[in-house]
């Protein structure tokens, strides 16, 4: 493909709740993020996605906005946020924005006034709303967060519609004056000199009109709504629109946050004329589990698994567009839990091999705060401690699928949202550093062995070496533009690939194992990186043993290297 832009980008993403308290509120802001631009800096990143800062009553932290035009106080207002753009330009950072337009908060006027003229509002047709069947709602749809998309309009026969929560109520993409009203602040936003959108939830836009039954498929008597409210046919009429109308106005990056989109559709996604620069593909991501939704359907696997996984991403996107390679996200569990199963496993060798294995795939690759200190799960005792809405949810519904209290516990610690959510890990000070007050969320007790500050001053932290992961690729075009070739396809526990970009050729091992490995090298090498100690400049022995979580990559000595 043509080169862009933003194929060379390296993007921190930030939540903003839990990155940085500047006012001691127990809340991270703003003025936080910017105060904290300098170690971002020294990270080598070179753009930020924040997620959500608009005004919210934040029952889904900031997926739910009452305004787009306004920001959160708790996080700051529009000073603070111009400030943070200009100061990030000036150390060449791009600061990309969430776009959240399948709903709204149920406290956007819009919907506050469709609430008090249920009949005559001029914002009826803003919604999604249905008259239920004897007493019923007007299908046995599930939404994300549990319980029936429907929810009774209060005073009236009808009910409003919702993909993800109660407070989130989805708009109704089939008029056309709401997605104007969306275009234009859209273009609001890119006018103001963002970078671009990472864009929420996008898939969900379009709605089967037939709003009919399916076979249910849980306890509770109803069925993913998935299957009939995401990725819909028809929905490239509004994605076309949308790009036209906003993003090709100007030359902007923007991620889609697309799940549910079949391999065959990558094209019309992400192709030469696709809706989006780039989008998840969260199929690695979820391996775990039956999906995204289903927490307590645990799924086994292993490390061949994850690669097949892995290199049927790449190589589907490969042969259409470009990816956005992630580890970890707001919506996941810490990957170092997730991906390493033995806790003693979990360490610099094993964090290390991730980012690294992740870092040189091809794509844009992110970084999620705390990922790249290696920052864990944390366990909490019981449901109270926990904030995040789909945990809640898991709970209830893990119980009403006939599991124990003590088992839906153990289902939500593993993959609750709120792992990743835990403030971040500033130094070993209270609270991490991250607020002189009790923040919002419990922290992950493990802050004082795990922080910025301790990893700071040791040259062999994972933070070291994230700063090398992140250096190495900004100096090779092979590994930002180079093409992706799995090899060692069928090996159980080493994941392998080259990258080629014209003569150039760099080899990518990764021991995913706490064993040695053995690889044969078929050639002579410069090592490029290698978390053990680099002793080695270059390696050419035909048998080479790769010790426990090993990353090594390694550059081909051709002819042509030598030019
Ligand atoms: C996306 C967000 C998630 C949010 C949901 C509803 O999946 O990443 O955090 O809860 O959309 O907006
Ligand atoms: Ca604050």
């Amino acid at each position: 493909m043509e080169k862009k832009w933003w194929q060379k980008e390296v993007i921190y993403q930030i939540y903003p709740k839990s990155f940085y308290d500047s006012n001691n509120d127990g809340i991270g802001d703003i003025k936080g993020i910017t105060q904290k631009l300098d170690y971002l800096e020294s990270l080598g990143i070179t753009m930020i996605w924040i997620c959500p800062i608009y005004q919210s009553p934040m029952a889904d932290n900031g997926y739910d906005i009452s305004d787009y035009y306004q920001l959160n106080p708790e996080f700051g207002d529009m000073k603070d946020l111009d400030e943070l753009i200009e100061r990030a330009k000036e150390k060449g950072i791009k600061i990309v924005l969430d776009l959240v337009i399948n709903h709204t908060s149920d406290e956007h006027p819009w919907f506050q006034d469709l609430l008090k003229n249920p009949e005559d509002s001029k914002y009826r047709d803003y919604y999604i709303l249905k008259s239920g069947q004897d007493g019923m709602p007007p299908t046995n749809w599930r939404s994300v967060f549990g319980g029936s998309v429907w929810e009774p309009l209060k005073n009236t026969n009808e009910y409003y519609f919702h993909s993800f929560g109660v407070k989130q109520p989805d708009l109704n993409w089939e008029n056309k004056q709401v997605r104007n009203e969306l275009y234009k602040m859209v273009n609001y936003w890119l006018k103001k000199g963002i970078a671009g959108f990472r864009v929420d939830a996008i898939t969900f836009i379009k709605k089967d009109q037939n709003f009919d039954n399916l076979p249910a498929d849980g306890a509770d008597g109803l069925v993913k709504c998935t299957k009939k409210a995401r990725n819909q046919a028809g929905i490239e009429e509004f994605l076309h629109e949308l790009k036209e109308e906003t993003f090709t106005k100007y030359d902007c990056v923007t991620i889609g946050e697309a799940p549910g989109v079949p391999y065959e559709q990558y094209g019309d996604f992400i192709g030469d004329n696709g809706y989006f620069s780039m989008i998840f593909d969260f199929r690695y991501a979820d391996l775990d589990v039956a999906s995204g939704s289903e927490w307590f359907k645990r799924v086994e696997w292993n490390v061949l698994d994850l690669k097949k996984l892995i290199f049927k991403s790449q190589t589907e996107i490969q042969k259409v567009g470009w990816g956005a390679n992630f580890l970890e996200n707001h919506d996941q569990n810490r990957s170092l839990s997730k991906y390493i199963k033995e806790e003693e496993n979990r360490n610099f060798y094993s964090a290390t091999m991730l980012g690294a294995l992740f870092f040189y795939l091809r794509g844009t690759p992110f970084i999620y705060q705390g990922q790249e200190i290696g920052m864990t799960n944390f366990k909490r005792k019981s449901i109270e401690e926990f904030d995040d809405i789909s945990s809640i949810d898991q709970y209830y519904r893990s119980m009403n699928e006939g599991f124990s209290a003590e088992e839906a516990l153990h289902f939500i610690n593993l993959r609750s949202r709120d792992n990743s959510r835990t403030p971040f890990h500033w130094n070993d000070q209270e609270y991490g550093g991250f607020s002189k007050v009790k923040p919002w969320l419990g922290m992950n007790d493990n802050y004082r062995s795990i922080n910025v500050e301790q990893q700071e001053q040791d040259p062999n932290s994972i933070l070291h070496f994230y700063k090398k992961i992140i250096q190495l690729r900004q100096k090779s075009e092979c590994l930002i533009y180079g093409e992706i070739e799995p090899i060692l396809e069928d090996h159980p526990t080493i994941v392998a690939y080259k990258r080629k970009y014209y003569a150039e050729e760099i080899v990518c091992y990764f021991n995913f194992s706490c064993d040695e490995q053995k690889v044969v090298l078929d050639d002579k090498f410069d090592v490029l990186l290698d978390n053990y100690k680099e002793d080695k400049q270059t390696v050419s022995e035909q048998e080479y043993f790769l010790k426990p979580y090993q990353a090594l990559i390694l550059l081909k000595q051709g002819e042509s290297h030598h030019e």
